[in-house]
């Protein structure tokens, strides 16, 4: 696998790949829902281009930037073992030279759900995402569908600034348990870990209520709320039942639709969400 970590080594690298190119953007510190993205890119594509980049403007000013978990070599190790063809590792310098003021933001599907209680989150994913699409050049990206907003602004993104790139979205892998992994799961002490798994519990009862025929968008929030409000270290932070594609909150359920919900768990901040109505 070849590291390439400056502008002028990436052009050159880049343009002797054999096509097409996929690229799974990533923050590092990886577990197998990363490597879920990097086997269907490896898949699809001829070559497989991955990036890690923990991007300090996606982050608000009171979370987790500075501790955000870290471990190079692993990684390294589980890209390899992926058959990854080259990984793009840019330094904040490289990504954001001095005097950096061009941002990219998507409007109406960033002002809900993450966007409500992240200011300025999405400005900062869609703003990397865009000089990582300008760097990689790929033909295919992809993304989990565990962030289930970050993959419908990144599809609105694509499609409002022509980016000749196919969005690919890829399942959630979860724990045995159900616990959606993620790279922030390691904050979880015994106890939390424990009670981390109401937000698979909660969203598995919503899903069983909508198959048994529960088309009442409320109700459904409400059998969730119920759940999370009996686990004594959760606290719920949204639920939400909303339009797969346009993310307004619904009161029936008529088509493809999103129960998405965040919860604290201790200090811990965790997302997990179900597509229900396919
Ligand atoms: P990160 O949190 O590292 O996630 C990288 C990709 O892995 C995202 O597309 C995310 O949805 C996917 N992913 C994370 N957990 C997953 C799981 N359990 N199952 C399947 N896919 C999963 O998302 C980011 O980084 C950043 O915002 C980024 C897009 C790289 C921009 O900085």
């Amino acid at each position: 696998m070849k590291i390439v970590t400056t502008l002028s080594e990436m052009r050159i690298e880049r343009s002797l790949l054999p096509e097409p190119v996929g690229f799974v953007p990533t923050m590092g510190y990886l577990h197998a829902g990363h490597i879920s993205l990097v086997k269907a890119a490896r898949i699809d594509c001829a070559s497989v281009v991955a990036s890690i980049f923990v991007n300090p403007t996606q982050f608000g000013p009171n979370e987790d930037l500075a501790r955000y978990p870290r471990d190079l070599p692993r990684d390294l190790a589980l890209l390899e073992a992926a058959r990854v063809d080259m990984l793009w590792s840019p330094t904040v310098e490289v990504m954001y030279p001095s005097g950096f003021q061009t941002w990219v933001e998507v409007e109406g599907l960033t002002r809900s759900l993450e966007g409500e209680l992240r200011p300025g989150h999405f400005r900062g994913v869609t703003t990397v995402v865009a000089k990582l699409f300008n760097a990689v050049s790929p033909d295919k990206a992809y993304f989990g569908q565990k962030d289930a907003q970050q993959a419908a602004v990144v599809r609105r993104m694509v499609r409002d600034l022509d980016f000749p790139i196919e969005v690919v979205v890829c399942p959630i892998m979860r724990e045995a348990d159900g616990l959606a992994m993620s790279s922030r799961n390691v904050y979880l002490n015994p106890a939390e870990r424990q009670a981390a798994t109401v937000l698979f519990r909660a969203l598995s009862a919503a899903k069983a209520a909508y198959e048994s025929g529960e088309r009442n968008a409320e109700k459904l929030r409400t059998l969730v709320r119920e759940i999370v409000t009996a686990e004594s270290l959760a606290k719920l932070q949204y639920i939400s039942c909303a339009d797969y594609d346009t993310l307004e909150e619904l009161e029936t359920v008529r088509a493809k639709a999103l129960l998405s919900m965040a919860v604290l768990i201790g200090k811990t901040r965790l997302i997990d969400n179900f597509v229900v109505g396919l």
